[in-house]
């Protein structure tokens, strides 16, 4: 039974049993109402308890059923009938109580979580508003400013946050369901306290207005998150009758839309990068303790993540003043969560109490995991990797986080080079959800499936790759740049291609993007591969003359741009620099229109995507897209390169 009716006295518990996550289904939907009306017309029953087995109260709508005719009940009406029960009915929530799993809880008469329990309306990022009543309920439980945040944010919150806003009513002491049905039987009599008929708490409007402006500006093309702010601001202006109605018309027209199809095309892309062929059957090996070799930016950010993943840590650098260095910059980064408010002060002190940092290589003896991230150099790596597999156990997993070194050959250096694999992260890499998991030559499913693992665990996404000079997102993005560059030569300018891809939706143009990196590194990678360059490839200058004239990026105060106390500026003397390259070549310059530069992008990275599967480094169209989306700011809400072209 996928809902069954349980009788403990005058309490009787609605449980849900549907696994993984207890979406709602149509059985749900339909099991869920049964029971309500068994339970409202048995006269020995005085309360209500909703809740679910397994791992997790309802963590949504059920997206199988997307695209098919809905089947009633549809969920808006089971929230209706759970708000109209005549008994008070307690939402017992445990796991992640997401989407239309929140949406019947606030339908409840009163709610309960477990202490680790998390609550969100993550509906925005497949695309989606809440669509059975998120948007008009959560406002008169938790108040305007929360609602906006969540239902525009898509993000969760945690019990005691939920406790704080009025979201839920308690948390549970030990056992959900004994204290939601202690909490149950105090209720027994007293008229259901219905959240459709609480008063939106009073708030300042004009601040509310101002940031629903700023959700658009942040959206960047994507509808849902100021839709949705929006009609929780309805709430505290009409009926909820009315606010309901408008909420659902516009949760249809959005399912119908081309960006939901893009956002659950991606849902399920980030499920399918998790199974791969092969590993079938392959279980990760348990990692305890993982080591760092090297804590600079990278080494850093990688720390702080593993970190707050819960393992300890062992991190080495070369002399005294670097381990000082390090140590502060990995305290620096998690200290930046408390005062941004994201942490307690004891989360802190519990990350901070597993790190140790080194000068000897020796203190690495017992991880089961070591990630280097020092200097990305053929022979620095080598000989580090030589050493560590004299000091590792032989099972012990060794990773390489080079960007641009060739794994295949580094593996050469490791004993026992099936427990080779590289994490290529991004950064700042406690941030940055993207991790390539690079399978060389050598790498064992073993060693793969755990490396996976271990990426899940850091809460991140991983997408593996094949051996190649810059992986999927490098060579990716390499070929989004040769485009762009060829675009300037033929009558565009820096800033032109940046306004249209920033149109398009990504956070930053490419340019814009390259002064905050620095322009610095590829030009020392261009004069290190100029002797071996194929003459007959075309080549653009206009990078070269920049760097010669000094302007490597935003640190210089002048790249692709000028940066006048940190704002940046268009600057005539970069026109001039792309003008004469275009003139070198004798190309007569030419408007290049806005969607002329999107297009032309979007062609060149789906022609490097079918080029990487062509050559078996990418693995699916779909880890393509997922590369652009987490590691280059691709918005998300068109899919990717490769689903735009229908190749998923
Ligand atoms: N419907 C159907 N299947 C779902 C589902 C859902 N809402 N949520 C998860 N699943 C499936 C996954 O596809 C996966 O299936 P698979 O094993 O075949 O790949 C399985 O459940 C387990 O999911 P995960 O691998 O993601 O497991 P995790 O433990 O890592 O995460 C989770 C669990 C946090 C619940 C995560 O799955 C999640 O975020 N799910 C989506 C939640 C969501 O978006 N809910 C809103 C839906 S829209 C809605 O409710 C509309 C309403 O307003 C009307």
């Amino acid at each position: 039974m996928v809902v069954s009716l349980n009788r403990d006295g005058p309490v009787a518990v609605v449980l849900i049993d549907n696994p993984p996550v207890n979406a709602a289904s149509h059985a749900v939907r339909a099991g869920i109402v049964a029971a309500l009306n068994e339970a409202n017309t048995d006269p020995a029953i005085g309360v209500i308890v909703l809740a679910c087995a397994g791992r997790t109260f309802v963590a949504g709508a059920d997206i199988k059923e997307f695209g098919k005719p809905p089947v009633a009940p549809i969920l808006p009406d089971v929230c209706a009938a759970l708000e109209a029960s005549i008994r008070p009915v307690v939402a017992a929530m445990h796991g992640t109580t997401l989407g239309g799993g929140l949406e019947l809880a606030l339908a409840c008469h009163a709610r309960i979580a477990a202490r680790d329990a998390q609550m969100g309306l993550p509906e925005v990022k497949l695309g989606l508003i809440p669509g059975a009543g998120g948007t008009q309920r959560l406002p008169r439980l938790a108040g305007m400013e929360t609602a906006i945040e969540m239902v525009s944010g898509g993000g969760r919150i945690d019990a005691q946050a939920a406790v704080a806003c009025g979201l839920i009513d308690r948390i549970a002491e030990g056992d959900l369901l004994e204290a939601a049905r202690d909490f149950a039987r105090t209720l027994i009599g007293s008229p259901p306290r219905r959240t459709g008929e609480q008063p939106v708490p009073t708030f300042d409007a004009v601040a509310v207005d101002a940031r629903i402006a700023a959700i658009d500006k942040k959206a960047r093309g994507q509808i849902a998150p100021g839709r949705a702010a929006r009609l929780a601001r309805r709430a505290a202006e009409v009926p909820l009758a009315e606010g309901l109605a408008e909420e659902r018309a516009a949760f249809v027209e959005l399912l119908a839309g081309p960006q939901s199809a893009a956002l659950r095309y991606v849902f399920a892309a980030e499920r399918d990068a998790a199974r791969i062929v092969g590993l079938e059957g392959v279980a990760p090996r348990e990692v305890t303790s993982v080591g760092i070799v090297g804590a600079g930016l990278m080494g850093a950010g990688i720390a702080a993540a593993v970190l707050n993943a819960g393992w300890p840590l062992t991190v080495v650098e070369h002399d005294a003043a670097a381990a000082e260095a390090g140590g502060t910059r990995i305290h620096d980064l998690i200290d930046k969560a408390r005062t941004s408010g994201r942490i307690s002060d004891d989360a802190v002190a519990a990350r901070l109490s597993r790190l140790a940092v080194s000068t000897d290589r020796a203190a690495l003896t017992d991880c089961d995991l070591v990630i280097e991230a020092v200097f990305d150099d053929q022979d620095v790596k080598t000989a580090l990797f030589a050493d560590l597999s004299r000091i590792v156990r032989p099972d012990a997993i060794l990773a390489t986080n080079t960007s641009y070194l060739d794994p295949d050959r580094l593996a050469e250096a490791v004993a026992h080079p099936e427990r080779f694999v590289g994490l290529h992260f991004f950064s700042p890499a406690h941030i940055m959800r993207l991790v390539e998991v690079v399978e060389t030559a050598t790498t064992s499913p073993g060693t793969l499936a755990t490396a996976m693992a271990v990426v899940k665990r850091l809460g991140k996404l991983g997408v593996v790759t094949g051996v190649c000079e810059g992986f999927i997102g490098n060579r990716l993005y390499t070929a989004y740049r040769r485009e762009a560059d060829v675009m300037l030569e033929e009558g565009a300018l820096p800033h032109e291609v940046d306004a249209a891809m920033e149109a398009f939706g990504f956070p930053m143009g490419p340019y814009a993007v390259n002064d905050m990196a620095g322009l610095d590194i590829s030009w020392a990678r261009r004069k290190r591969a100029a002797a071996t360059r194929d003459p007959a490839e075309p080549y653009v200058v206009i990078a070269d003359r920049l760097c010669q004239a000094g302007r490597l990026g935003r640190k210089a105060g002048a790249g692709y741009y000028r940066y006048v106390e940190g704002r940046r500026e268009v600057d005539p003397a970069v026109a001039a620099i792309v003008e004469a390259a275009s003139a070198e070549k004798e190309i007569t310059r030419r408007p290049v229109a806005a969607d002329e530069i999107q297009r032309r992008i979007l062609t060149a990275l789906r022609t490097e995507g079918e080029a990487l599967l062509g050559e078996g480094v990418a693995r699916r169209a779909s880890d393509i897209d997922l590369v652009l989306i987490n590691g280059y700011g691709f918005p998300a809400w068109r899919g990717g390169p490769m689903f735009v072209a229908g190749r998923t």
